[in-house]
């Protein structure tokens, strides 16, 4: 059929629908406008990712080490690889995880909003809060307005070791001890201070406890980036019962010795065996199916054996 034989009311349609008409310009925009939507909400994370991590401005590092006092730590050049498997510490940056860790995070976080696991996200240790910042930018690039973002932290760096599984060197180390305000400060700088994020001082001992006593939500992903035996045992103790059926749990610690026996241990007493998956040469995480149920007898008999 040609064009000439069309009547006058089908040529008018043909036109209105075209390329050129107002409506399909309209329809075009809408289109773009969503991918446009899309790259920068991609753009918007990844900027996060490299912001906090100071992957941005190729920050300079302090040379991890159990050394007391921060003027006493060497400060050495921006490393690349380094800083994106989280194997030192940014002395200008929010967070020592690194960028492998943060995406992993972002997978995580897209897992749980794709399965739907409700709960919120916690992350315990979170030194200049960095990754607990890029959680909530998270859920702000995502409009997702139904789930908080808790750190619980001392606020003033690690506790002396309050049992022999632990050595004390930890607590000596200035360098982690970041102060609520600077937290709360770094939040509000990057304009992601508000309702929906939560902080909880105070040694996981009595923190957790606390929270337990007014937290009546579901936990869907928990950070646990505390390093010694007793942190990453306060942690298991007071939350795992608080998850969420297929709640993921990233272990930023594994590498260090004693985290990873406090691990094993907590598994082993509740007869566990999550496969577990590597992210980088120090992080793992886990998604538990099925609700624990712990074993306050066993947790009963170690705080009763720590001096205070
Ligand atoms: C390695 S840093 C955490 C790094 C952080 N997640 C990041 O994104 O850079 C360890 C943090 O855990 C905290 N911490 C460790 N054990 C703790 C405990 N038992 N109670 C309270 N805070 C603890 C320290 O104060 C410190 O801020
Ligand atoms: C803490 O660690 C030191 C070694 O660094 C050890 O001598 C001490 O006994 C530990 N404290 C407790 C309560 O076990």
């Amino acid at each position: 059929m040609s064009f000439r034989s069309l009547p006058p009311i089908a040529i008018y349609f043909v036109l209105l629908m075209s390329a050129y008409s107002p409506l399909a310009w309209c329809m075009r925009d809408k289109v773009q406008s969503v991918h446009q939507h899309g790259d920068l909400r991609a753009l918007y994370i990844n900027t996060l990712k490299k912001s906090v991590t100071g992957i941005l401005l190729e920050t300079q590092s302090y040379q991890p080490a159990a050394s007391a006092k921060e003027s006493q730590l060497r400060v050495v050049p921006f490393q690349r690889e380094k800083r994106i498997n989280g194997e030192d510490w940014p002395v200008q940056g929010l967070s020592m995880v690194g960028l492998k860790r943060l995406d992993n995070l972002e997978t995580l976080f897209n897992h749980i909003e794709a399965l739907k696991i409700p709960g919120d996200l916690i992350e315990c240790g979170v030194w200049r809060g960095g990754a607990s910042l890029f959680m909530r930018g998270l859920l702000k690039a995502h409009g997702v307005t139904d789930r908080t973002v808790h750190l619980v932290d001392s606020f003033d760096g690690l506790p002396k070791n309050s049992t022999g599984a632990d050595d004390d060197g930890w607590s000596e180390m200035e360098v982690l001890k970041v102060p609520l305000e600077a937290v709360q400060g770094a939040f509000e700088r990057y304009e992601l201070l508000d309702r929906q994020v939560h902080f909880h001082k105070g040694y996981f001992r009595d923190s957790l406890p606390a929270f337990r006593q007014f937290f009546t939500g579901r936990i869907a992903l928990l950070r646990m980036d505390g390093d010694m035996y007793e942190s990453t045992t306060d942690i298991l103790y007071n939350l795992v019962d608080l998850l969420s059926p297929g709640a993921c749990i990233v272990v930023d610690d594994w590498e260090i010795p004693v985290c990873q026996r406090a691990m094993k241990d907590f598994f082993a007493t509740h007869s566990l065996e999550p496969t577990i998956h590597h992210i980088d040469t120090t992080a793992v995480y886990f998604c538990l199916e099925d609700p624990v149920k712990l074993n306050m007898g066993w947790y009963d008999s170690f705080n009763a054996k720590r001096v205070t």
